[in-house]
């Protein structure tokens, strides 16, 4: 099984020198610089503290001067300066593979679903490319998601892009929790939903599908894929 986050290092290791809630600036020595998106590992060694701090954050800047800032991924409480950031020498990675299906995990990789280890042999860094070309499945297979008017009036294209438009209180997180259910408990690979993404698009189109029969049932309403359509054709 492959290392979790920051059990590994690289010798160097840096102070903390600022904390502005989850934002963390790092000097190190030696004219050392970690790499953008680099792991760091600030610990409370030799810190008198009531709660030991265990906490990885990631490089996101270059200050100069030895200095990096760098984004937690945990909450900074009781993070002082002169902490210790150990580099852990590579980046954030993740479990994948079949083990992965159907469980919920943090941005570390570690399980937060109460399921105990997710049985893995390889993990990734969370910033990578997309697959080339080449490297991409050009048949056109639908992406079962189980519910019945889905799949039988607008089925999805797996690997394809889906967009939810409507006002409020007319089924969008329903919809999506629907998905999110069905589609992890067939343990489906690739359901990923995207919250911010979604609402700036939201924000951001003029097609806001206006559906002003508010309260009824969105997925027993055929008007749904009257408005989709429109919505995903913007
Ligand atoms: N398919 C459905 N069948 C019955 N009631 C639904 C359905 N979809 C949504 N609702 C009702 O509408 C309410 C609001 O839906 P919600 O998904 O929260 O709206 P939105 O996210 O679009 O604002 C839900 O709490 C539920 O009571
Ligand atoms: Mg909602």
């Amino acid at each position: 099984m492959a290392t979790p986050n920051g059990n590994g290092t690289n010798g160097h290791v840096g102070r903390v020198v600022q904390i502005i809630g989850p934002v963390v600036d790092v000097e190190f020595t030696e004219s050392y610089l970690p790499p953008i998106y680099e792991a760091l590992r600030i610990t409370s060694d030799g810190f008198d503290v009531p709660e030991p701090i265990n906490v990885i954050a990631e490089v996101q800047q270059h200050l100069g001067e030895g200095r990096v800032r760098a984004v937690s991924m945990l909450p900074t409480d009781g993070m002082v300066r002169g902490m210790k950031a150990i580099d852990t020498g590579g980046p954030i990675t993740v479990p994948v593979g079949e083990g992965t299906l159907g469980r919920v995990m943090n941005v570390i990789g570690d399980p937060v679903d109460n399921l105990g280890d997710i049985p893995h042999q390889q993990r990734y860094p969370i910033h990578r490319h997309a697959p080339s070309f080449e490297e991409q499945s050009t048949e056109l297979q639908m992406f079962e998601t189980g519910i019945k008017v889905i799949d039988l009036i607008q089925p999805f294209v797996r690997g394809g892009k889906i967009g939810l438009f409507g006002g409020a209180g007319v089924g969008k997180t329903v919809i999506v929790m629907e998905l999110s259910s069905t589609t992890s408990r067939k343990r489906v690979p690739a359901f990923r939903f995207s919250p911010a993404l979604a609402s700036a698009r939201a924000k951001a189109t003029t097609c806001c599908a206006r559906w002003s029969n508010r309260r009824s049932s969105t997925l027993a309403n055929p008007s749904i894929t009257t408005w989709k359509r429109r919505a995903l054709s913007t």
